[in-house]
């Protein structure tokens, strides 16, 4: 079994590519300025029916430059009247994930794959997801994370165009062409089923490890584009 104490099952995701969302340059100014073009428009979105009902569009929050992208469902109750994701009570449970792998909310980016509420927290729906996840296509490769953790199953399925369940794939690392992918039980989840409490945040030890390396690969010149070359997918399950 892949333990999420370690870097060193990293799982191929090349016969299940993520979606298009490849990196877009070094121009550090860009991340805002495709970001701010693209919540603009989104603040104004009608492409579907979620736009009745939500106060707000909840865009997403935390650094433009961040190494590390959460991604989560959609907005519940909370964020659609706060603005932030992740401000209500999963957002408590995801912030004892960030402390315990010592990052701060301004250290990373979180966002969600829908960004309008679903009305009465229910599941986004397939033609929700399809319409919106073109604003996570746009806002992803303009941050150019390193890591990706995906949060419940909507992200991940989404993510990784996996249908697994979410016990195979949690905290389990996925490569994908650009980005390391690490689905998590989503936060939620694991306030409904205390069970899944402790392997959600026994991701804390791997997530740190994860940027370590990477900060130490972008001081080593040459070295950062083949930093996990030694990876190999056979490792699975072992
Ligand atoms: N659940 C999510 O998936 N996203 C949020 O922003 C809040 C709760």
């Amino acid at each position: 079994m892949c333990s999420a104490q370690s870097a060193e099952n990293v799982h191929s995701c090349q016969n299940t590519p993520a979606p298009d969302v490849s990196c877009s340059g070094s121009d550090k100014a860009l991340p805002t300025r495709i970001q701010d073009k693209f919540a603009q428009l989104a603040s104004k979105c009608r492409k579907c029916e979620l736009h009745k009902t939500r106060t707000q569009v909840v865009w997403g929050s935390g650094s433009d430059a961040a190494r590390i992208v959460f991604i989560g469902e959609a907005p519940g109750r909370t964020e659609d009247e706060g603005g932030q994701p992740f401000i209500g009570a999963a957002g408590k449970v995801l912030d004892e994930l960030l402390a315990a792998a010592d990052l701060k909310r301004d250290d990373i980016y979180i966002t969600n794959v829908v960004k309008c509420r679903p009305p009465k927290n229910r599941n986004p729906m397939p033609a929700e997801i399809d319409v919106c996840s073109k604003y996570l296509k746009t806002q992803i490769p303009a941050i150019g994370p390193s890591v990706i953790v995906t949060l419940g199953t909507f992200a991940t399925r989404y993510v990784l165009q996996r249908k697994d369940s979410m016990a195979a794939l949690q905290g389990r690392l996925y490569q994908s062409k650009d980005y390391l992918i690490l689905p998590l039980y989503h936060p939620a989840a694991t306030i409904y089923d205390r069970t899944k409490r402790e392997p959600f945040l026994a991701a804390a030890p791997l997530l740190k490890k994860l940027l370590a390396e990477e900060s130490a690969d972008d001081s080593a010149e040459g070295t950062a584009s083949n930093h996990l070359s030694n990876h190999s997918p056979s490792q699975e399950n072992t």
